[in-house]
């Protein structure tokens, strides 16, 4: 079941087009990462979703609902956007308790105490919030998402802004938040490495639009094939070697550029060079490499990040 639907969405700010024509389904128990560079348009979307912006066109359904206009499923997230919003002078169990009367939790104490556990700040929970690091800070907002139980967590850069240890710390959070209660979880994430840690699925704006939406481990296979590149001795020889090559059953891909054939294979070959030479073809150089998603993701994107 698909809990959160984005469909046709558009969002312009004055000329400026941020979201063009977005479609995206997230499944119900999924980590999502939403993924893209610095001003994509992420926290906008989220916005969207959350029903805190509108859309210039199109619509974001969560549990088939739209917030904007639905207390009842609104009551039924949790959210922590890029400031944690928490009550600097007040306690960790404060803050906690502050939201869990709001939300009119039952078993109050029990509930704040078990969240506080989870989140490794237990033993903190009479110090002052002002106090904490920013890696305890973020996983206390993490906690207070949490107190009402709601059935989707979204998280806007969850570990942005955050030492690399805390930001461990949080990611760690997250997959065990995913494994033992289950919960859809939606992030926002300029990482790919973040998201190919702890997320299940992905999609990647850019420009405005979806570029890619898929499972982090379909694009991994997709895009982490080995790679080689042969340069053939002259014209007449690279000819016949693509010929040769592209016909092979275990390569994916064949690409030609002047002298040098760029074969994606689907699985590591040895004998390459066997196959032409017995064919009598000369090969100047053979050269392998393996693109990750990594490198994926920066052609995508560019190198830096715009
Ligand atoms: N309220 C706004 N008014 C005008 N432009 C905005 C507004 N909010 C966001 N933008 C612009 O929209 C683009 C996307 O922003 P944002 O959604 O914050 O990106 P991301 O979260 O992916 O970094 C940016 O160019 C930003 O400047
Ligand atoms: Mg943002």
């Amino acid at each position: 079941m698909n809990v959160i639907e984005i469909k046709n969405l558009t969002k312009k700010f004055g000329d400026k087009v941020v979201l063009n024509g977005i479609n995206f389904d997230v499944a119900e128990g999924e980590v999502f990462g939403y993924l893209g560079p610095n001003g994509a348009g992420k926290t906008t979307t989220m916005r969207i979703i959350l029903g805190l912006l509108n859309p210039t066109s199109g619509e974001a359904l969560v549990m088939g609902r739209n917030l904007a206009e639905d207390d009842e499923a609104r009551g039924r997230i949790g959210v922590v956007l890029e400031n944690d919003g928490l009550y600097e002078d007040q306690t960790a169990y404060d803050n906690l308790d502050y939201y869990a009367q709001l939300y009119d939790v039952s078993k109050r104490k029990e509930r704040i105490e078990e969240l506080l556990k989870f989140v490794g700040l237990y033993d903190l929970r009479y110090e002052k919030v002002g106090a904490f690091s920013k890696g305890m800070k973020r996983k206390l907002a993490i906690a207070r998402a949490l107190v009402h139980d709601p059935e989707i967590l979204f998280l806007d850069e969850p570990s942005a802004g955050l030492d690399p240890e805390a930001q461990r710390m949080v990611r760690e959070l997250i997959v065990n938040l995913s494994k033992e209660s289950g919960k859809t979880i939606f992030l926002n994430s300029h990482n790919l490495d973040e998201v190919q840690r702890i997320c299940d699925r992905t999609a990647i704006l850019h420009r405005g639009k979806i570029v890619v939406c898929d499972t982090v481990e379909n694009l991994r296979e997709k895009f982490s094939k080995p790679v080689v590149l042969i340069t053939a001795g002259d014209k007449r020889n690279t000819e016949r070697a693509f010929e040769i090559l592209s016909s092979l059953d275990f390569v994916y891909d064949c690409e030609k550029e002047g002298r040098t054939i760029k074969l994606t294979l689907r699985e590591e070959r040895q004998s390459l060079v066997k196959i032409l030479t017995e064919k009598g073809i000369e090969i100047e150089e053979i050269r392998k490499e393996r693109r990750s998603l990594e490198d994926i993701y920066l052609e995508i994107v560019g190198e830096n990040g715009k």
